[in-house]
């Protein structure tokens, strides 16, 4: 049976880390208020020369780099974008010219903050399809570009970034359950449009022919939010058979921080096992669970063997869980 192996992770963030403080000289907030209602710090914002395209190739890089390959062996790249730089051609088609790719498979998904999930489930259908072998999965964002920067309710809570993986094809014998099994597990995504009214973007291409500012019902989308995360978490655990207690880490989508709490709460998880990264990047929508996943691979804290529960929510409602042993 083939199953689709991690084998590097990387990411990238724009130069400028603006803190809550210099938010508040812009628009009428305080570091006090943005700290205790969301736990986030600091959010970097892309500068001029910076695009959702330049950051996904410099975390598509330090991913292929961690994998031990090269650009040329890549052969599906997945990118996770709810700020593509252009309406067409597809950002993944402008990260593979920029890798110097001279031919893949390479396309968008489109399902906001829970967009890297859903790359993930396509890269690793596809791979265990039989018709690639090494991908690259990647979320990468400008949300800056898309804010109301007069409107405090949404300005201060999102920030740039960028992403990525490598999935290998991998020969395994391993049932799910077994501690050899590596790679993805099990995967479980959910969409419910009804909520389209709640999180959305007040523009685009077929509608207003403009680029449109991000709209949100906040409280409304925290309450859907804690309910939707824990089920799909529980939901993909079981479908692996393994209990709770075997999971090493949570990944989570980095919007809030009661969110996190609330959610490892609802699922008797220890804070301890929870990565968070909001403080420091706030909510850099698809880019957020592959970013805060790189930085805890990288200090050392996810090591192989750990078993991983990716998790994420956003606009559409879509929400969605990976399972991973590293
Ligand atoms: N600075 C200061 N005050 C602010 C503010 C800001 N940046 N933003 C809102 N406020 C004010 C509101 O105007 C409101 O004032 P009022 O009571 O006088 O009307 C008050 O703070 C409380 O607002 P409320 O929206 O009830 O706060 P909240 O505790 O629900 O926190 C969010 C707001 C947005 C932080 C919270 O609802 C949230 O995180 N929601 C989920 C967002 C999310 O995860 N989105 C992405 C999903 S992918």
């Amino acid at each position: 049976m083939i199953r689709a192996v991690l084998t590097g992770t990387g990411s990238a963030l724009p130069a400028r880390r603006v803190s809550n403080a210099e938010l508040a000289e812009q628009v009428d907030t305080s570091d006090e208020w943005i700290v205790e209602r969301t736990g986030i710090r600091f959010r970097h914002i892309a500068g001029e020369d910076e695009t959702t395209a330049t950051l996904a190739r410099d975390a598509a890089t330090a991913a292929i780099a961690a994998a031990g390959l090269t650009a040329g062996d890549i052969d599906l790249i997945v990118l996770a974008t709810a700020t593509p730089d252009n309406t067409f051609p597809a950002t993944a088609t402008k990260v593979q010219a920029m890798l110097g790719i001279d031919d893949c498979v390479a396309f968008d998904v489109a399902a906001v903050c829970s967009g890297f999930l859903y790359a993930v489930q396509v890269a690793d259908s596809m791979i265990r399809a039989g018709a690639h072998r090494r991908a690259l999965v990647i979320g990468a964002e400008t949300f800056s570009r898309i804010l109301d920067w007069e409107d405090r309710t949404t300005c201060v809570l999102f920030g740039d970034g960028a992403g990525a993986i490598v999935l290998e094809a991998r020969d395994s014998v391993d049932d799910v359950a077994d501690a050899g099994a590596r790679g993805i597990l099990a995967t479980r995504l959910h969409a419910d449009g009804r909520h389209n009214g709640l999180l959305y973007v007040d523009g685009g291409p077929s509608t207003t022919g403009t680029v449109g500012k991000l709209r949100m019902k906040g409280r409304e989308v925290f309450r859907h939010a804690v309910v939707n995360l824990a089920a799909v978490m529980e939901e993909a655990l079981q479908a692996t058979g393994l209990p709770t207690d075997a999971v090493d880490w949570v990944v989570p989508h980095q919007a809030n921080a009661r969110i996190l709490d609330a959610t490892a709460r609802k699922l008797s998880l220890p804070s301890e096992k929870v990565v968070v990264t909001v403080d420091q990047h706030a909510n850099t929508s698809a880019a957020s669970v592959p970013l805060a996943l790189d930085q805890a691979v990288r200090d050392g804290r996810i090591l192989p063997g750990h078993l991983v529960v990716l998790e994420a929510m956003g606009g559409g409602f879509t929400w969605g869980a990976a399972i991973i042993r590293m």
